[in-house]
């Protein structure tokens, strides 16, 4: 990519010099992905690689929630995101004031809050889940009912694969909430020896006509271990083009659904942020212990 070159070059240099750490999600554009990240994963890896990194500077790349994860197990730390603006719209979609009202309504049950939300909502939650780790915890409570709070569609995933109640709330994410299992369905009817893989925020319709089902980091794994010929990855579209290079034997078909909140990070905003150290995440002491806790009990539960 010689355009991207000047900056790739750059960054990689200013990093050295200010002893950074870039650390990327597997929604990254391969270019970030493949030639300025130090390390890539899904959720629940950058969150356990965040407190094994020695760098003092964390730049994040990928969206707000992921920064924030980052600054509360490494409150010494600076931790900086290309863009402050790079939301979600599941961490959109619930307040802490709205968490406190569901605890005022279901006392007692316990709360396990998508790592997918603002520190606000974490600190009022008893344990984060990822895609990757959430029926495990959830069924690590005793209690019959848990609330999984706040994406609809991965709960009632999780809710098919345990006996205990699920509770949740009216959360989705733009991009895999536009998945249809209609639309699916014609592309195995076409080729039916095309595999299809798909991320549990997807409606459990969609999830019913997968092969598989799994985080970023468990579909790319589920790729590179079994080397379908064609797969159809239901899930943000650079996933497809960052693993390709790793599997030259797989062809992906892709409708391509792209996360306008990912996308907001690019070079140019990188180089910045790292001469610029910008922009600086934050959070309010008042919030930050309780929000730690439930992302360290997540880190922390063996699964
Ligand atoms: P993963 O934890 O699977 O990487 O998912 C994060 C995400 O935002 C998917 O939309
Ligand atoms: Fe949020 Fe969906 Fe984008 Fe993931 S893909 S960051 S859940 S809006």
């Amino acid at each position: 990519w010689p355009v991207y070159a000047p900056y790739i070059h750059a960054i990689n240099r200013i990093k050295k010099e200010r002893g950074a750490a870039i650390l990327a999600h597997n929604y990254q554009t391969p270019e970030i992905y493949h030639c300025v990240a130090d390390i890539v994963g899904d959720s629940l890896q950058l969150a356990r690689e965040a407190t094994l990194v020695d760098a003092q500077i964390i730049v994040q790349c990928g969206v707000h929630f992921m920064a924030e994860t980052s600054k509360l197990l490494n409150p010494d730390k600076t931790v900086l995101i290309p863009d402050a603006k790079a939301g979600c719209s599941l961490s959109d979609s619930i307040t802490g004031a709205d968490v406190r009202l569901l605890k005022e309504r279901y006392p007692g049950v316990p709360v396990v809050t998508y790592v997918n939300t603002s520190a606000d909502v974490k600190a009022e939650t008893d344990i984060c889940c990822t895609s990757s780790n959430a029926v495990a915890i959830v069924e690590s409570f005793d209690s019959d009912t848990v609330l999984c709070i706040p994406d609809e569609y991965l709960a009632l995933n999780i809710a098919k694969q345990t006996k205990k109640k699920i509770l949740t709330w009216k959360g989705h994410c733009e991009v895999h909430e536009r998945f249809t299992a209609e639309e699916l369905l014609a592309y195995k009817q076409a080729d039916p020896t095309i595999e299809i893989i798909g991320h549990p925020e997807c409606h459990p319709d969609v999830i019913a006509v997968c092969d598989y089902s799994g985080s970023t980091a468990g579909m790319i794994n589920y790729v590179k271990d079994t080397r379908p010929a064609r797969v159809l990855l239901v899930t943000e579209c650079s996933m497809a083009s960052n693993v390709q290079s790793e599997v030259d034997d797989v062809e992906f078909i892709k409708p391509c659904n792209l996360c306008p909140h990912m996308k907001r990070i690019t070079l140019p905003k990188i180089l910045d942020s790292l001469l610029m150290m910008t922009e600086e995440v934050r959070i309010d002491p008042a919030i930050a212990g309780r929000a730690r806790l439930a992302v360290e009990r997540m880190i922390n539960l063996k699964n």
